[in-house]
């Protein structure tokens, strides 16, 4: 994907819109993120490294002058009206992530009026580039607006991470929806998931590029493995708290303590909270390096964490492994790992841009020849986060 297919994506979105609605929208658009490291430590209070990409949904919204919606999936040629009034939540559906924010803005006491939507874009659904928070990054932000709310970008983050939490079910942490909103082009964005401070770290390499690979497997185990694991991540926090009472989030929580109070009583929480801490610092370090522009030892550090998902966490599939084992010796690939929640989706991985074109052909080929099936490959470049283009 490159720069110059966005705006005529936005146009396809908005022709769209105006064939289907016979009326003039205002268009949003929101990327999906990649995430550098800092795995499942976002709901555990810990540090992300996220950052907007070139790939995006666009949100094409007007008022209908009723309670009416009327929404309109461009990609998937599927139609959906509803009221304000009245929203659906039909488990799966598509449209769960824009009534999802319409719910979230009434119970902050907004009134909503109807509105027609046209939604698409090109994130692939179920990679893990996280286009359902962009689908809600995007309507919040039209709908602030449109009519008026004026919300900050933070607050709106918080009400699209609830929306997802609340709405579609997905206790999903504020990664996603923050760095979709946040983005800034050249950037990765260090935020501390607790306090909400963030600060912008360029990474621009003259030669070294990200590329994500995708295992075409969708992670529809994800939800609700995922739901598990912060109940896991939840269950280690009271053990410990029963012996050291000031620790609220596994942040807070050392190897040390974990060794003490929670490997005897669960072995199983004990090795999701272990990978959770240990990814906690590994991050903090993966900054130094980067800050020091040693990206070979970052690089390492991401094989460590995929490492750490697959062994301790859990959240990996074959699929991703052989991924990463296959670039594990691999010269030209500086480091690799699976990236999001898991169970599918993308690896992401930084390699030598000279040899890149080598490295993709030779993986596919690899992938094929394992899985029978074909791997597909994205080059990304990191962008702006959420606004109106037209
Ligand atoms: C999903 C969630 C995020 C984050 C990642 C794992 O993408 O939406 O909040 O927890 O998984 O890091």
């Amino acid at each position: 994907m490159t720069m110059t297919t966005q705006p005529k994506l936005a146009e396809k979105i908005g022709e769209a819109f105006r064939t289907k609605f016979q009326t003039e929208p205002t268009i949003t658009r929101s990327p999906g993120r990649i995430n550098l490291i800092g795995e499942h430590t976002d709901y555990n209070g810990g540090f992300v490294l996220p950052a907007a990409i070139d790939k995006a949904v666009y949100v094409a919204l007007a008022p209908t002058g009723s309670t009416a919606c009327h929404y309109l999936a461009v990609d998937l040629n599927q139609e959906h009206e509803d009221d304000v009034r009245s929203l659906k939540n039909i488990e799966g559906h598509w449209s769960a992530y824009i009534n999802g924010v319409v719910d979230q803005l009434q119970r902050k006491g907004f009134e909503v009026p109807g509105f027609y939507c046209a939604v698409g874009g090109d994130i692939p659904v179920g990679a893990g580039l996280s286009s359902s928070a962009a689908v809600e990054c995007a309507v919040v932000f039209a709908l602030n607006d449109m009519f008026g709310f004026g919300l900050d970008k933070l607050t709106m983050v918080q009400l699209a991470q609830k929306a997802e939490n609340e709405f579609v079910g997905v206790k999903c942490g504020i990664m996603d929806q923050f760095a979709s909103m946040f983005g800034k082009q050249g950037h990765v964005i260090r935020l501390d998931c607790r306090s909400l401070e963030y600060t912008y770290e360029p990474f621009v390499s003259k030669d070294i590029i990200v590329v994500l690979m995708d295992t075409g497997v969708k992670h529809s185990l994800a939800s609700s493995e995922y739901n598990t694991r912060r109940q896991e991540c939840e269950k280690g926090v009271a053990l410990v708290k029963e012996h050291v009472p000031g620790v609220s989030l596994l942040r807070d929580v050392t190897v040390d303590m974990l060794d003490k109070y929670v490997k005897a009583v669960d072995e199983n929480v004990y090795r999701k909270c272990l990978y959770v801490v240990q990814e906690i610092q590994r991050l903090l370090d993966g900054c130094e390096d980067l800050r020091n522009n040693n990206l070979p030892a970052f690089g390492k550090k991401m094989v460590e964490t995929h490492d750490g998902l697959s062994k301790l966490y859990e959240v990996s599939c074959p699929e991703l492994d052989f991924l990463v084992d296959e670039i594990r010796n691999e010269p030209d690939v500086l480091g690799g790992r699976m990236m999001g929640g898991g169970f599918g989706g993308c690896t992401i991985n930084l390699v030598k841009k000279d040899a890149a074109e080598t490295v993709i052909a030779k993986m596919k080929e690899k992938y094929l020849a394992q899985f029978g099936k074909e791997l597909v490959t994205y080059q990304t470049t990191i962008m702006d986060g959420t606004s109106t283009v037209l």
